[in-house]
């Protein structure tokens, strides 16, 4: 667990991890491929990684985009977090727009996700059965324990092959397109952000409560890492031994 002073300390220590994740897997592999989530927390990030040293430092020539999640809304809707991480970060840097990959508000979200399970297969050259290994996947959390769009209660929860599934639900409360368990619990990092005190008593619950159904707490990669990124804020509720055995 790392626990930042506030907001700002947050979105430049969550801006390290992605630049060092992404020349690790470049040195290994000469390629990084992430998958990013929507909603507000992580803006502040990817206006960081739009800047220096960030800007430069990244190989983002041999950087592939995914999204972990999106609302069912056309790219220039304010709520469409594909809209947002253009703006915030991707404009900005040099990527090749083909390797960024937004979920496509096409059709309709069932026919969306099936095309995004196709879009995924470009990049990651599986065999029938396997799922895809994010080098890096960034998560933030809700108040009500959800990820990414997985929400309580859903069946999506208890997907076991798809690897993108169509849900409603959240806020704003639309048509909704997310990555399942199966997939994400294979990357090789993910990492949870979260910031502000709001967030504090979920984190409680999905931290400390060993037996807690919220859709965070399924979030257990079979063998990669898992990062907590709280500010202070965040954090104000969870125990000292949590904190400092973390820290
Ligand atoms: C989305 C998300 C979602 C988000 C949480 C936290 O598109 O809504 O990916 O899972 O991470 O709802 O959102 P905030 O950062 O806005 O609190």
């Amino acid at each position: 667990m790392i626990i930042e002073p506030n907001a700002l300390g947050l979105a430049r220590r969550g801006a390290e991890i992605f630049s060092t994740a992404a020349n690790k897997s470049f040195k290994i592999r000469g390629r990084f491929v992430v998958a990013i989530s929507g909603g507000s927390t992580p803006r502040n990030l990817h206006r960081t990684l739009g800047e220096e040293p960030f800007r430069s430092n990244i190989p983002w020539e041999k950087t592939d985009i995914f999204w972990v999640d999106e609302r069912f809304v056309p790219e220039n809707d304010p709520a469409s977090n594909y809209g947002a991480a253009m703006e915030d970060f991707l404009e900005r840097v040099p990527i090749p727009k083909a390797q960024i990959h937004p979920m496509l508000h096409e059709g309709n979200p069932e026919k969306s996700a099936l095309n995004y399970q196709q879009e995924l297969l470009k990049i990651f050259k599986v065999r029938a059965g396997e799922f895809p290994v994010f080098d890096l996947i960034l998560l933030g959390i809700g108040t009500d324990g959800h990820t990414a769009s997985l929400f309580p209660g859903q069946s999506a929860l208890k997907e076991k092959s798809k690897w993108v599934v169509a849900v409603i639900g959240g806020n704003p409360n639309v048509s909704r397109l997310t990555m399942t368990y199966p997939l994400l619990n294979q990357a090789e990092r993910i990492v949870f952000i979260a910031s502000g005190r709001e967030k504090a008593p979920i984190l409680k619950a999905v931290l400390e409560d060993t037996k807690s159904r919220l859709p965070a707490h399924m979030i257990t990669p079979l063998t990669g890492e898992l990062i907590w990124l709280l500010d202070q804020e965040a954090a104000s509720l969870l125990s000292r031994e949590l904190v400092h055995e973390g820290a």
